[in-house]
């Protein structure tokens, strides 16, 4: 096509938005896309207007309002130990999207390499793409997707970053402690920034714990963590996202932002500052446990149906085995389930290489139970 960009060429359109669009003109039940269907908080919501009243309609600073640089100082204190200055480690963000975006943009050039384990988030991939990186992608191992050391080894050398995602989508592995040392060892041996995107923290299962690389001694000054609240909160439109670490990192980071977005959402901002700072654990253990609910509720259906799921440690996906569907691919296996069950699901192949992934479908479990029980139903006519 006239007036593409060679960077852009090569992208298609992501298989996810594909399958909500045909699950849409089929009237079927969309578990492709994460979009959770969950309520926001409702001291979110509440602050929302109060924002908007009192004036936080103007551009904010390029790296967002002092309240939420403040109150994010606070969770990543309460969360993980780490004691961070509001004024310098962090740069609020039009999501975690966003985050991604500065990140790349703003600390690797055109034509590096950057890794990134298998199965991977495709806008990672993507993104990384359009920014003129070249993504090598690092094969995981076993049932749950746990680290390869040997196949990290062979391809750290020559990179300049890597992209770890824990807990995953769309695995659902959740990186141990030795994991990430031995992942940290390798980033200070080749000389890897380490970009961590950590927007399923909170989501975990069966006693998994969530551990942030930037706490992995030597690590701090070679790590950017981003995260942000679509999932936390369920405010997937919302846009409010943030990246986190040392100076030297977020200053660059902070002049793409400012360059491409201005700012994240400035009423926005506040209140989820507002919702952060009267939130207790408690609000957060909730949401691991219902969430590990409807993971069980949902993983024993797909056993049930022969479509054997690979059970997720945290996140809200999951990756099922549709070997018994016989299909030749898994757009194929996508599509049948579509037509046979009126459910969305992801053909696995969006999430790896050319070739892999194609026995393999994703769906999504953030849902609200009365549209994850009506899935379940549905599911059963593939028995
Ligand atoms: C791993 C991961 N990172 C980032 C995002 C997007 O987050 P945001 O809505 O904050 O841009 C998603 C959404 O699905 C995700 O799965």
């Amino acid at each position: 096509m006239r007036f593409q960009s060679r960077r852009i060429a090569d992208l298609v359109q992501s298989d996810i938005r594909a399958m909500t669009q045909e699950c849409k003109e089929q009237g079927g039940i969309n578990l492709g896309q994460g979009i959770c269907d969950t309520p926001p908080p409702s001291v979110l919501l509440d602050n929302l207007i109060p924002a908007v009243n009192n004036g936080y309609n103007s551009y904010t600073r390029f790296d967002g309002i002092q309240p939420l640089r403040e109150s994010l100082a606070a969770k990543v204190k309460r969360d993980s130990g780490l004691v961070l200055d509001p004024e310098t480690n962090f740069v609020v963000t039009s999501g975690t999207t966003g985050a991604f975006t500065c990140i790349i943009n703003a600390l690797s050039d055109p034509g590096d390499r950057i890794l990134m384990f298998e199965p991977y988030y495709g806008y990672h991939m993507n993104a990384a793409v359009l920014a003129g990186l070249e993504p090598v992608f690092v094969p995981t191992r076993g049932e749950d997707f746990s680290l390869d050391v040997d196949s990290l080894e062979k391809l750290a050398k020559g990179a300049r970053a890597i992209v770890v995602n824990t807990p995953s989508n769309p695995s659902g592995h959740v990186f141990s402690r030795q994991e990430l040392e031995t992942i940290a060892e390798i980033c200070q041996r080749y000389d890897l920034l380490c970009i961590t995107d950590e927007i399923y923290e909170y989501f975990l299962f069966d006693g998994y714990r969530h551990i942030s690389m930037a706490t992995i001694p030597g690590m701090w000054e070679r790590t950017v963590t981003l995260a942000g609240f679509s999932k936390t909160f369920s405010i997937t439109g919302w846009r409010i996202g943030y990246a986190t670490g040392p100076d030297h990192l977020m200053l660059p980071i902070g002049i793409a932002n400012d360059l491409y977005y201005a700012c994240a959402p400035a009423p926005l901002q506040y209140a989820v500052a507002r919702a952060l700072d009267s939130l207790g654990p408690d609000f957060y253990s909730r949401l691991a446990e219902e969430h590990q609910q409807k993971r069980d509720l949902f993983c024993s259906t797909l056993a049930r149906v022969g479509l054997t799921p690979h059970i997720p440690q945290g996140a809200y996906y999951v990756l099922a085995d549709v070997s018994k569907l016989g299909c030749r691919s898994s757009k194929e296996a996508a599509m049948y389930i579509l037509d046979k069950a009126s459910i969305a699901c992801v053909p696995g192949s969006a999430f790896f290489e050319e070739g892999r992934g194609e026995h393999l479908v994703r769906f999504c479990f953030g849902k609200d139970d009365s549209t994850l029980e009506r899935a379940c139903e549905l599911l059963e006519q593939l028995k």
